[in-house]
């Protein structure tokens, strides 16, 4: 059975550390995730380099290869996939070869979420994500987001509870289509999110991330509950 590592990184608040992260990335990615950064309001270009750093030394840690010897091998479901492809579905390459495992990465309220399965068989596909209760308060989020069915089921939670109710569901509806690899091309509100299997809530002491925020994981085959949690900000 698939077994997930979960790692949450916490928010990249000391702005005395961003020199260190570009720093770190310049001798650590590839050129078109620093393009990528570079493209970005600063702040936002540093957070997204964060989180590639995070992404690419966990990614080591549990293949034993050396960070630098990674090559980014992404996939769009519009652009494909390749070296000169940043963006997508996470994955490396090791000496032209992709390497076995799944990888997804979400970001919420200075957060990051990593999520791998090591030793995944070819085809195997992952997907995660963070959500922050605060922002699914916005008018016609329930339209935009949620099956007629999910809708009718919100009438019966307390309205102080809804934005965690929303999280929850907004979470396991992209961590669902990361999964897919068609993320927000497929309308959300299509997509119901009860019973799917290889579907599950993350909790806190599994992620490390703070109790509010919601998390989700889809895997596209059985997976077994084993967060090694906490904020390992590699
Ligand atoms: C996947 C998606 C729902 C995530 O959006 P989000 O909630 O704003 O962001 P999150 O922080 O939760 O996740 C971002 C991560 O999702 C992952 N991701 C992006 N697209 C993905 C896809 N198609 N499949 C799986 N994972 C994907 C990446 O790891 C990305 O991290 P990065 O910023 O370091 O590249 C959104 O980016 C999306 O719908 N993308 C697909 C749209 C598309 O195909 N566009 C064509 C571009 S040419």
């Amino acid at each position: 059975m698939a077994q997930c590592e979960v790692r949450a990184i916490p928010p990249f608040l000391l702005s005395g550390e961003a020199a260190g992260v570009q720093q770190d990335a310049e001798g650590l990615l590839d050129s078109v995730e620093l393009a990528r950064a570079k493209a970005l309001p600063p702040a936002a270009g540093i957070a997204f380099l964060a989180g590639r750093l995070a992404q690419r030394r966990l990614a080591a840690e549990l293949l034993s290869l050396p960070a630098a010897d990674l090559t980014v091998a992404y996939s769009c479901p519009q652009c494909g996939t390749g070296p000169g492809v940043g963006h997508g579905r996470p994955g490396y390459s090791y000496r032209g070869a992709p390497v076995p495992l799944a990888l997804s990465l979400s970001r919420a309220a200075g957060w990051t979420l990593l999520v791998a399965v090591v030793d995944a068989s070819p085809g195997t596909r992952l997907g995660a994500d963070i959500e922050d209760p605060s922002r699914t308060g916005f008018d016609g989020f329930d339209g935009l987001a949620l099956t007629p069915a999910e809708r009718r089921n919100l009438r019966n939670v307390r309205v102080e509870l809804l934005p965690a109710a929303r999280a929850r569901l907004w979470a396991r509806k992209e961590a669902w289509l990361k999964m897919t690899g068609d993320g927000l091309r497929t309308a959300p509100s299509t997509v119901d999110v009860s019973g799917r299997p290889g579907l599950r809530d993350l909790g806190p002491a599994e992620t490390g991330l703070p109790a509010h925020l919601a998390a989700a994981v889809a895997l596209s085959g059985p997976v077994q509950a084993s967060g090694s949690g906490g904020s390992g900000s590699s």
